[in-house]
């Protein structure tokens, strides 16, 4: 029987030094490979705004969008840990209001869900979903739905004041019972220090390698979505060109009429072929 990964899986990776794997999917077939390879934790992350419906930001994506997409990788998915990026204001509004947004998410097959920043009303929304069941993946650094209020995808956490400000913040979204916590566009060395002082897993993205683990977006690491790269992201395929190489060829089989051959098409019986001749003299 497989294994599921949970909350003590992860937990336990850091304290065995062990690397912690994630990646994003946004399809069945997709969270189907990733969970098939391996991976530990599978994030519908809200860059799926961009990925997969050609936003220009994360900030247009809704909890509608993101409950069909969840139910779609959590169908393919046995052993990697689920986790829905919870999109924006589906938080925001009110702790009632999130709650009964998370549980949209848990009911189709996340198994966590992620929430970005930290303060008291983060911290109360926290406490709210250890009491009703549902582990919180926190994430700091650079918050892509804090965009406009930031300024720009800017690196946080370049400095000794704002790296301790990362780090107070981590220590409350762990005391709250976050069971790890990602961290997006920080100074290796920051993150180090975040790490080395935190007792939950950081799973960083463009964080360097001293955090507890890594994610990225799979587009970037598959060479699918290339409207813009960044630094952080090592592409591991080409999968574009493969796709437009495939179609390139579909193409021209069609206009050559070398597709379908003999093998690809349904043939009727010599008996069958001979009763419509008839039916179509009479
Ligand atoms: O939405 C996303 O893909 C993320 C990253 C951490 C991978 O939040």
């Amino acid at each position: 029987m497989i294994k599921k990964v949970s909350v003590n899986t992860i937990k336990k990776k850091k304290i065995n030094n062990e690397k912690i794997t994630a990646l994003t999917a946004y399809d069945y077939s997709t969270g189907m490979c990733l969970d098939e390879a391996g991976i530990d934790i599978i994030l519908v992350g809200d860059s799926l705004a961009m990925v997969a419906l050609g936003y220009p930001t994360t900030h247009a994506v809704g909890v509608d969008e993101m409950y069909i997409f969840t139910k779609a990788v959590a169908k393919g998915v046995n052993r990697a840990m689920v986790i829905t990026d919870m999109p924006f204001m589906s938080y925001g509004v009110s702790v009632e209001n999130a709650m009964e947004n998370f549980a949209k998410m848990i009911k189709v097959g996340a198994n966590a869900v992620k929430l970005e920043g930290c303060n008291d009303y983060i911290l109360q929304i926290i406490e709210r979903c250890n009491n009703t069941g549902i582990p919180v993946l926190g994430h700091l650094g650079f918050t892509p739905q804090f965009l406009n209020t930031i300024g720009g995808y800017n690196i946080q956490g370049k400095t000794l004041e704002t790296t301790e400000l990362i780090l107070k913040r981590a220590k409350q979204l762990q005391d709250a019972g976050v069971f790890a916590i990602v961290l997006e566009m920080v100074p290796e060395e920051s993150a180090k220090y975040i790490t080395e002082n935190l007792e939950v897993p950081t799973i960083g993205i463009g964080a360097g390698k001293y955090c507890s683990g890594q994610i990225l977006v799979s587009d970037d690491l598959f060479g699918k979505y290339s409207d813009f790269t960044p630094k952080f992201a090592r592409k591991y395929a080409d999968i574009r060109s493969v796709m437009k190489d495939a179609v390139t060829n579909y193409i021209n089989d069609v206009k050559n009429s070398a597709f379908p051959a003999e093998n690809e098409v349904f043939k009727l019986s010599e008996e069958e072929l001979n009763k419509l001749m008839g039916e179509i003299n009479c």
